[in-house]
């Protein structure tokens, strides 16, 4: 069985995927919204009926050492063995915290991730890179460690609000701007104002396909999972910057306004394509709330990026739709050139 599953039928689906993980005791993590919103629809289902449901509050801010402890004390008191499951149910804060604390409960248990948001879907409940944002930056900490599965139920998408829907889709466009112009195109021309689900159940699976050949062919992101992370190092600055105001797939998408002019810039991403796509994100997620005299705080944030090596930050860039350029190292009078043209270019 792939680890992938594209379920229509979650109640079987989650029966089947929960026998297949050899399993003394049931945890279900939820945070406040889950719990309002996607746990009635599943705490009947047999498949759950001794499992002990552990509450973390909801939001990115809250993705932090405080919530991990809280999921471990819950684990322990709870009487969970390394023979222990945890489920994960929720967007990306869940599924990341989540992930963490079950890779190093007793030195890792088995986890399943029911992502319930468009990023979690197509972005955080795959990949096998969990964590906490520690210290004010993202993702500081945290371990690679793969979900024996991971259920995508599109359906949970109905209730999701539009903000959270654009954040999502986000990382769709930075797979399809991996992937070929094909799947660019169909990204340019979907209607996510008023997405047709049938439509967008499609565009997901393909997305999720594109991160895990990346995924599969270098787990640990030494080399070409690097492309991953197109946008983020300038997105993660921002987000950070805007202290917890940016939702995490617009700050990618400004981060990926920067990434794509300095791969005009350096690697010959073609200008028309760019400015199209540019103009797509600023149509949907407008500018980013930046002036000159933020840069320099935003450049240090920048150079913390895990990918850097030394004091030089290390860029995924493009030279076309899939042509991967990784290791750019911008110069910082660029990377400012790179905020210049987001905030007024
Ligand atoms: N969990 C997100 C990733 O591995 O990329």
């Amino acid at each position: 069985m792939r680890n992938i599953v594209y379920s229509t039928q979650l109640k079987h689906d989650l029966a089947l995927t929960i026998s297949e993980c050899e399993h003394d005791r049931i945890f279900l993590l939820v945070d406040e919204n889950t719990e309002t919103h996607c746990l009635p629809l599943i705490i009947s289902f047999f498949s759950l009926k001794e499992a002990t449901i552990i509450r973390i509050p909801a939001g990115e801010k809250n993705k932090n050492v405080n919530a991990l402890t809280h999921i471990w004390s819950a684990l322990s008191n709870g009487c969970a063995t390394r023979h222990s499951l945890l489920i994960s149910l929720g967007g990306g804060t869940v599924t990341d915290v989540g992930d963490f604390a079950a890779s190093t409960f007793k030195r890792g248990i088995n986890f399943i991730n029911i992502p319930t948001t468009l990023l979690g879907m197509v972005d955080a409940s795959v990949g096998g890179k969990n964590g906490i944002d520690f210290n004010g930056l993202k993702n500081e900490v945290g371990t690679f460690a793969q979900p024996r599965f991971t259920l995508i139920h599109t359906p949970f998408l109905q209730t999701l609000p539009y903000s959270e829907l654009l954040s999502g889709f986000a990382e769709m466009l930075k797979h399809a701007l991996l992937d070929k112009e094909q799947t660019w195109s169909d990204i340019l021309t979907f209607d996510i104002d008023k997405p047709d689900l049938t439509q967008l159940q499609r565009m997901v699976e393909t997305s999720v396909r594109i991160k895990e050949k990346f995924v599969d062919s270098d787990p640990h992101e030494k080399g070409i999972r690097k492309a991953l992370n197109f946008g983020h190092t300038f997105g993660h600055a921002f987000e950070a910057f805007s202290n917890g105001k940016l939702l995490h797939g617009h700050a990618v998408a400004h981060g990926m306004v920067c990434a794509l002019y300095l791969s005009a810039l350096k690697t010959g991403f073609p200008t028309e394509r760019m400015h199209q796509t540019v103009s797509f994100i600023r149509e949907h997620y407008g500018r980013p709330a930046i002036y000159c005299d933020d840069y320099e705080q935003l450049y240090a944030l920048m150079l913390h990026d895990k990918k850097n090596k030394g004091d030089n930050i290390m860029l995924t860039l493009l030279a076309g739709f899939g042509d991967i350029k990784t290791n750019q190292t911008p110069s910082k009078e660029e990377i400012f050139e790179a905020l210049d043209f987001a905030r007024e270019g």
